[in-house]
């Protein structure tokens, strides 16, 4: 059981019930932590060898380069062997890997055997258009199977992939595909939401109108509706995979533990979205066995994360972590609340989801429309709840703890990034929770909260959350940007990772993280930079000048508010205004639209010229406005 004396904790503390812990994976926490600080290689280590590999490392971590650290050094593997070719020598091979449902209600299922079949069929595909290893593919889907596919198959012929987001617009998909450099971008005619298609396929084609990089575009049929195929670039989907050269034999590349896996772009403090890069062998160790821990995932387990394969959080844990634990995982295509708010619980008691894994952003939507829809459903298959993206309000944790998981399933609230590849601070089904608190560090992660000059700050106070030591998830670099790796997350305080969140730690030890000290916003649990809308909105030609800051909003979490300077020439308008805000929808994509556009004849700038958004904020919510004598509007 777990050592932690509960009736020592401060605070409101949720227990566990027995039911939930009596099988748990892991059944205690303490003196494992410990050990596991003491000891990390060990302890991957022993995580690595549950799993297969073509050759074991010679060296768990190698940190003489720091912080370039590499892990399994010298081991060879491929995390789609792991994540699909070992399951089929055992009985998984005829267990069900996918059940996907369309947003119109159709549905489509993969045996582990059928999912083998398709992701060979496409690697096959792929390699005879030329994708070879070191090649990055862009993937702009749908939330689809064939997503899935595409990406699996890229890593099983040691392609990277680098997936956009399909919420995201024109010109995210651009750059994002200008950047990576890719020759071949996977999409679909379009997807489903709240009843009414995506035009995927024509917001890529204008995207290739202006990178060249891309030289074939495969097509996933999906809506049926028209577009435009360009002949010699422009193939569909199924009549690759009709022809000959689409064989359902292929094998799994052997690559080294540290070859590269994928490019996921992310905002960051300034410019450009980074490509942050993980690999198979670390990566793989990592979200296999923060999966397995904190999710306890069994074989009888149907798991839903409803998040979009086109974050960290499908990629780890829709992806990759439940097929590494042969799961079997289900995946949603469209709106939490189309055709009525009761879509989610419908499909919850229709499939037996045992483990629900969402944002806050979600679970506040459902619980806007009041509990009767969820109570009318039989939710009792569930055991397991999970939250991730930004900090829960105690209001929401408790609506989702009782409405939802009827006061018997635990909350795991997941703290983690796009960078640390995995679940860095949660609990675990064994863990006396806070509402509100992601808890204490998992295995091997040694996590504090410190002051400017790096010292842990006392209980209760608030600093920078940091990481003191390396782990086997973490993002390798920064594409193209080694030096940008080493500045953003590395040279604060010399050889801890700074995470990017402003947290405190209460006496009992459990981490409680506020939210982001850069110019990162959290809209609904996205994360997207000040920099890419100020540049989607200069990008317009009435705008001279513009700043974006995040300010609070009830369901949101945060929301964009823009302050925008107007050419000479142009008149502030509410039409304008309008046209702005469909503007950045249109470059970026609708999770970017501003909520609001303030006009202004000048911004708060420091005499070095850089908008002081701080400043902004602090006028925008009445605030005082801090240190200004670096002001100079
Ligand atoms: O601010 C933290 C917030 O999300 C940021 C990372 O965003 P992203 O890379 O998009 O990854 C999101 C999914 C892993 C963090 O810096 N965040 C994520 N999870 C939590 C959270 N904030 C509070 N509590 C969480 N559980």
């Amino acid at each position: 059981m777990n050592t932690t004396d509960s009736s020592q904790l401060e605070g409101d503390i949720y227990l566990p019930a027995p039911a939930i812990t009596a099988n748990a994976h892991i059944q205690e926490y303490d003196n494992l932590y410990q050990r596991s600080i003491a000891d990390p290689q060990g302890f991957w280590a022993d995580r690595a060898n549950e799993l297969e590999w073509f050759k074991k490392w010679d060296q768990v971590l190698d940190d003489s380069n720091p912080p370039f650290y590499q892990w399994f050094v010298g081991g060879r593997t491929n995390i789609v062997y792991n994540a699909i070719d070992r399951h089929l020598k055992t009985w998984r091979k005829n267990k069900l890997a996918l059940i996907w449902e369309g947003e119109p209600g159709d549905v489509r299922t993969f045996s582990y055997f059928a999912l083998n079949r398709e992701v060979c069929k496409f690697s096959n595909v792929l390699r005879s258009m030329g994708v070879k290893q070191g090649d990055i593919v862009t993937i702009y889907m749908p939330r689809i199977p064939e997503q899935v596919i595409a990406m699996l198959a890229c890593a099983k012929i040691g392609a990277s992939h680098s997936v956009v987001y399909g919420g995201f617009s024109v010109e995210a998909l651009a750059e994002r595909i200008q950047d990576a450099q890719s020759r071949v971008l996977i999409t679909a005619d379009g997807g489903w939401l709240r009843g009414k298609t995506v035009a995927l396929k024509q917001i890529a084609d204008e995207a290739i109108a202006r990178q060249a990089t891309i030289e074939s575009v495969i097509v996933i049929k999906r809506t049926g509706q028209e577009v435009r195929m360009e002949a010699g670039r422009d193939y569909w989907y199924h009549d690759l995979m009709a022809l000959p050269i689409a064989n359902p034999f292929c094998c799994t590349d052997e690559l080294d533990a540290e070859h590269p896996l994928f490019v996921l772009y992310t905002s960051g403090t300034t410019g450009r979205p980074k490509g942050i890069l993980h690999t198979h062998g670390g990566y793989m160790v990592y979200t296999y066995t923060t999966l397995k821990y904190v999710f306890d995932i069994k074989d009888d387990d149907r798991y839903w994360c409803a998040a979009d394969p086109g974050w960290i959080t499908g990629h780890s844990y829709i992806v990759y972590a439940p097929l590494l634990n042969g799961a079997t995982m289900f995946l949603y295509e469209g709106a939490p609340s189309y055709p009525y708010p009761n879509r989610w619980w419908q499909m919850v008691e229709k499939y037996g989801i045992t483990i629900l894994y969402t944002a806050p952003t979600a679970i506040r939507g459902l619980m806007r429309f009041g509990d009767a829809w969820a109570k009318r459903h039989d939710l009792s298959s569930l055991r397991l709840l999970g939250s991730v993206g930004e900090p829960i309000n105690p209001e929401a944790w408790r609506w989702y703890y009782s409405v939802i998981g009827r006061e018997r399933c635990p909350i795991m609230d997941t703290w983690w990034q796009t960078e640390t590849g995995g679940f860095m601070i949660s609990p675990l089904p064994i863990t006396p929770l806070k509402p509100g608190s992601a808890t204490r560090p998992l295995f091997g992660i040694e996590a504090d909260v410190v002051n400017d000059q790096g010292q842990p700050v006392p209980a209760g106070e608030e600093g920078y959350l940091v990481i003191k030591k390396p782990w086997p998830g973490m993002l390798r670099t920064i594409l193209k940007d080694p030096e940008r790796y080493k500045t953003q997350y590395w040279s604060k305080f010399g050889n801890m990772y700074l995470a990017g969140d402003s947290a405190r730690k209460d006496k009992d030890g459990y981490i409680w993280v506020i939210g982001r000290i850069d110019d990162v916003i959290k809209v609904s649990g996205y994360r997207l930079g000040t920099a890419e809308v100020e540049s989607a909105l200069v990008s317009h030609p009435a705008v001279a000048e513009a700043a974006a800051i995040g300010l609070p909003h009830d369901l949101k979490g945060h929301a964009i508010y823009t302050y925008v300077i107007l050419r000479a020439g142009h008149e502030k308008s509410e039409k304008l205004a309008e046209e702005l805000r469909n503007h950045v929808a249109h470059e970026m994509g609708p999770i970017a639209k501003p909520e609001q556009i303030t006009f202004m004849d000048s911004l708060p700038k420091t005499r070095s010229g850089k908008i002081m958004r701080r400043v902004l904020k602090a006028r925008a919510l009445g605030m005082p406005e801090g240190d200004i004598s670096t002001l100079e509007e």
